[in-house]
């Protein structure tokens, strides 16, 4: 299995933090956010790691995680997204270097000290997402289960202004090789975005997804309020 971090994006939620530098290199207690769904792929097994970057800074990664020895990656490679079209996009860069295999995907934004590994080992085709009850679905994907089957989504909503479970779908996922034609076959949303919502409904709709619920915490970081809550629960743990 390989790892893709997605570290695009101009950050413009978290002004003026990143007029300087990028948003996955701020600090999230002691270490560039960045570090946090590195280490998450790593403690999963995973040694090969292609971390998608974009954005005005997007040389500054170079410096920070060289070559990714410091983590006992085996290899470390970078791509550019050179738009702002989505999480789908920038999954799509990674194509080639997937190389027909299974990828686990996490947002480089997210922080959680759940551990993955079980899923990453049992996958086999199709799709995994990992969810995680929160007080504001509203601001994340949602799944709505089947009325008569709780354990099935049937759907998934991204940013609801009614969300019809309390659940998040987090920024980490595990896709098969047919991600890449899934993605293709995308639109653009209203947001002018290939969503990762679109390409999860797709996977539903083929009947080939999975989920699971990401055991411990979790958190994106991407706003003020979930840095700190972030920030504040790593200082703490530590
Ligand atoms: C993105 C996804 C959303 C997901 C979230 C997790 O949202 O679009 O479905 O729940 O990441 O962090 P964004 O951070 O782009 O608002």
């Amino acid at each position: 299995m390989k790892g893709i971090v997605l570290a695009g994006g101009t950050g413009t939620r978290l002004y003026p933090l990143t007029h300087a530098t990028s948003k996955h290199l701020l600090p999230i207690y002691d270490k560039p956010m960045i570090f946090y769904p590195i280490e998450t792929l790593v403690k999963a097994g995973i040694d090969e790691i292609l971390v998608v970057v974009g954005g005005p800074h997007a040389g500054h990664y170079v410096k920070v995680l060289k070559n990714g020895e410091d983590f006992g990656l085996k290899h470390l490679e970078y791509a550019y997204q050179e738009e702002t079209g989505g999480i789908s996009q920038a999954i799509a860069l990674a194509e080639d270097f997937a190389d027909n295999g299974p990828i686990t995907v996490i947002l480089g934004d997210n922080t959680t000290d759940a551990n993955i590994k079980k899923e990453v080992q049992a996958f086999k085709a199709g799709a995994t997402i990992f969810i995680k009850k929160v007080p504001d679905p509203e601001r994340f994907g949602v799944p709505v289960f089947d009325s008569k089957d709780k354990s099935k989504i049937i759907n998934i909503e991204e940013k609801p202004s009614k969300p019809q479970s309390s659940f998040a779908v987090t920024g980490v996922y595990i896709y098969d090789h047919h991600c890449f034609n899934y993605i293709r076959q995308l639109e653009p949303s209203g947001r002018g975005e290939l969503e990762v919502t679109d390409l999860n409904n797709l996977y539903i709709k083929k009947g080939q997804m999975r989920w699971a619920e990401l055991k411990g915490f979790w958190s994106d970081a991407g706003t003020f309020e979930s840095l700190y809550y972030s920030t504040k629960y790593w200082a703490e743990k530590s």
